[in-house]
């Protein structure tokens, strides 16, 4: 594992990670409820992304389900300690784990079949999950609302979602499964890309819906509750790939629960 991805030495999330992270903490291994749910859906075949991971239970889980997955947190703490759950769970062929500040880094578009985000909210990291969820594939997403100020007063309005967020930030090949709010003043979504449909002679590109019709609350709707096997790509090592360029944002600019 490489300690430090590049330019993370000194970044303010990854200290206050980190710290949060050592000491007497130690990590529950539970997955999220929306990774519970999301696997329980139909799925195309692919690796699953777990951004702003943590000590991820979720991550976990989608590998012991047969995806592969690709784990990315700024903190190196948060990252060994997945890693070496999923050693003792004999899981570690199947998560990569990423060293990165998701201000700057960037997964393959259509790469994914679920991209997954609890805990933390970024606008811009929204387009950028969006993107990399694969035609038929699944968004979850769990960020607090801005009613979590009326507690936590001194927290950046910008780590907070609007009314209506993140749903109404969707691209429109989107289909809300779920969109409510969770007790502790969070918002949690689950939505579906569009499958794009055959091209037929002479017209362009349709799309066809997949899962239920647009909505804000519909849980499970049109979404068989069986997981589609998935494709393991034979060589997913368990590591720390190179982390990303330095951010251009400060940290108070992405919310960070
Ligand atoms: C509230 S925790 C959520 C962890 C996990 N997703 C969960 O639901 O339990 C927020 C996570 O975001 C990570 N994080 C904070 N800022 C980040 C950044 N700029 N880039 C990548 N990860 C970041 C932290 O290290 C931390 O693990």
């Amino acid at each position: 594992m490489r300690p430090t991805g590049a330019g993370l030495a000194g970044h303010p999330d990854r200290d206050r990670w980190n710290s949060r992270y050592s000491g007497d903490f130690s990590p529950s291994f539970a997955p999220h409820p929306l990774a519970a749910q999301a696997l329980s859906l139909e799925l195309p075949a692919g690796p699953v992304a777990d951004l702003a991971c943590g000590p991820s239970g979720s991550a976990l889980l989608a590998a012991g389900a047969g995806r592969a997955v690709t784990a990315v947190d700024v903190s190196e703490v948060a990252l060994a300690l997945l890693s070496e759950e999923a050693r003792r769970r004999h899981l570690d062929r199947l998560i990569t784990l990423v060293h990165a500040d998701l201000a700057a880094w960037r997964p393959d578009p259509e790469g994914y079949a679920l991209v997954l985000c609890t805990g933390y909210w970024d606008r811009a990291l929204l387009d950028v999950a969006a993107a990399a969820a694969r035609p038929g594939g699944l968004l979850g997403w769990e960020a607090f609302t801005t009613a979590a100020l009326r507690e936590r007063p001194g927290m950046n309005p910008g780590w907070c979602l609007g009314p209506g967020e993140p749903a109404s930030l969707l691209p429109a090949d989107f289909r809300v499964l779920d969109q409510a709010d969770v007790p502790g003043a969070k918002r949690r979504l689950l939505a579906r890309r569009a499958v794009a449909a055959p091209q037929a002679p002479g017209h362009g590109t349709r799309w066809r819906a997949s899962g239920a019709t647009q909505r804000q609350r519909c849980p499970g709707a049109g979404d068989r509750p069986a997981i589609t096997p998935a494709s393991v790509p034979a060589a997913w090592p368990c590591g720390v790939l190179a982390g990303a360029p330095p951010a251009r944002r400060t940290a108070r600019e992405a919310g960070k629960h």
